[in-house]
């Protein structure tokens, strides 16, 4: 086993407040060094919580950093559940945590029959030639809108933002004049509070209310319109498939579309942006991989490591016990943090650097191991591999040209907007 290296700057771990929402909108390496002298410090910190209007400040929760103990908790699914909260640290009021969480907040054994539903139409060769499509057309479109602009385009509106936004939106069959609405709703779920996303900064809450109103009143129309004319898409086997004996309930299938609008877009969109920025900051990478389709499988993988777009999943111990020498009682949180953990030297060799070869590449950005594996891991693979391969291809001019403006959310690694131009185009 390594032992990691002191890190280069001192860290303050009393001042460590993981629910600054600035502090995660600022430069990743601040972040990475904390994750650092946490795992070396404070493998199982505790942490207070966020405070959020209108619900309890609940007891604190544990912020795990080892991937040896991240692996630990997320393979014993019985005794660190997820039906508590999977996405919030708060434990909110159980009907939220099913609306928005739906099978993410959900145990076995209902959340496996629910997962089956659809997972059948994740499986890779079903994506490959309907991704291809969506990615040559934007692409088409993005250097159209960069000749109007002179050269000037925005990586993550004109390109990150509306590859897996269709790709999702046409599996799910919903009509393109939705579209821009999905968009719209999703990045205010998943906004972590952002005021720049959200209407009012202090009141977080009803923003998400009203973004998951809007898309259950999307999917009541989809759901009526399929229950009297079934298509070949995703709403249309969530409306009409049994799970013992029974159709889901509206609620139930609401918030399981809600769930794959989301993240079918949110995670993959970051992943694109960040992907992009990291390139532009390894030219020596971005070279390598744009000369070598050969790299494309190892690419994908060390882009997710590398960029972990969805830093955090919760779990909630189901009994008092202990795991890898740490004792914790019934009740206690968990916070998963997979950015920390995909950067653990006793896993990764040399984990600070970006290697697009990195093969073996063990990393839990997907998550880890346990029933809740992110079931669009082969979309996201696929539609990354496809998206980069179509941008060395068809965009090789395309230059990152300015400061990303960062997310304020602690749950994602994201990326608001991207500066880029095109070279060749005036
Ligand atoms: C790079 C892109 C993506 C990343 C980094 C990512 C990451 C994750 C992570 C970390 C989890 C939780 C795993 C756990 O709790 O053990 C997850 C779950 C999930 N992901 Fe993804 N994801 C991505 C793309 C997608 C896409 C394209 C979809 C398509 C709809 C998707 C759908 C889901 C679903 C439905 C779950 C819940 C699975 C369950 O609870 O059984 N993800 N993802």
């Amino acid at each position: 086993m390594t032992v990691e290296a002191a890190s280069p700057a001192p860290v303050d771990l009393d001042a460590l407040d993981l629910s600054d929402r600035d502090w995660w909108a600022g430069p990743p390496s601040v972040r990475y060094a904390a994750f650092a002298a946490l795992r070396r410090e404070r493998p199982f910190a505790f942490f207070a919580e966020p405070e959020l209007p209108g619900i309890p400040v609940g007891p604190g929760c544990w912020a795990v950093t080892r991937y040896a103990d991240l692996d630990a908790i997320s393979s014993q699914p019985a005794l660190f559940c997820s039906g508590r909260g999977a996405v919030s640290i708060p434990d909110v009021p159980a009907d939220l945590n099913e609306f928005y969480g739906s099978l993410i907040s959900m145990d076995d054994p209902r959340h496996a029959k629910i997962r089956r539903i659809v997972s059948k139409a994740f499986t890779p060769r079903v994506l490959l030639d309907q991704v291809r499509a969506v990615v040559d057309d934007v692409l088409a479109r993005a250097r159209r809108t960069a000749e109007a602009q002179d050269g000037v385009i925005d990586v993550v509106t004109d390109i990150a933002a509306p590859i897996p936004l269709r790709v999702i939106c046409d599996m799910m069959g919903v009509p393109e004049d939705a579209r821009a609405g999905v968009l719209a709703q999703s990045t205010v779920i998943l906004s972590g509070g952002d005021p720049e996303l959200i209407e009012d900064e202090n009141d977080p809450v009803s923003a998400f209310l009203l973004a998951g109103m809007e898309l259950a009143g999307l999917m009541e129309r989809l759901a009526a319109e399929r229950l009297a004319h079934p298509q070949a898409d995703l709403t249309t086997a969530l409306v009409t498939t049994e799970v013992d004996g029974e159709r889901l309930s509206s609620q139930e299938i609401a918030s399981f579309f809600i769930l794959l609008l989301i993240a079918g877009n949110e995670t993959t969109r970051n992943a694109i942006s960040q992907g992009v920025l990291a390139l532009h900051e390894h030219p020596d990478q971005r070279a390598r991989w744009a000369a070598d389709p050969g790299l494309d499988r190892t690419a994908v993988e060390e882009l997710v490591r590398w960029t972990s777009p969805v830093t955090w999943m919760r779990r909630t111990a189901t009994r008092d016990g202990e795991v890898n020498g740490h004792r914790f009682r019934a009740g206690d949180k968990f916070l998963l943090l997979y950015a920390a953990a995909n950067r653990d030297p006793a896993v990764f060799r040399d984990p600070e650097v970006l290697d697009l070869a990195r093969d073996p590449n063990p990393h839990v950005g997907f998550g880890s191991k346990g029933p809740h594996f992110c079931l669009g891991a082969h979309l996201a693979r696929r539609e990354l591999a496809v998206t980069f391969r179509a941008l060395f291809d068809q965009l090789p001019d395309l230059e990152v040209t300015g400061e990303p403006n960062r997310l304020r959310s602690s749950f994602v690694n994201g990326v608001k907007r991207l500066p880029a131009r095109l070279g060749g185009v005036r």
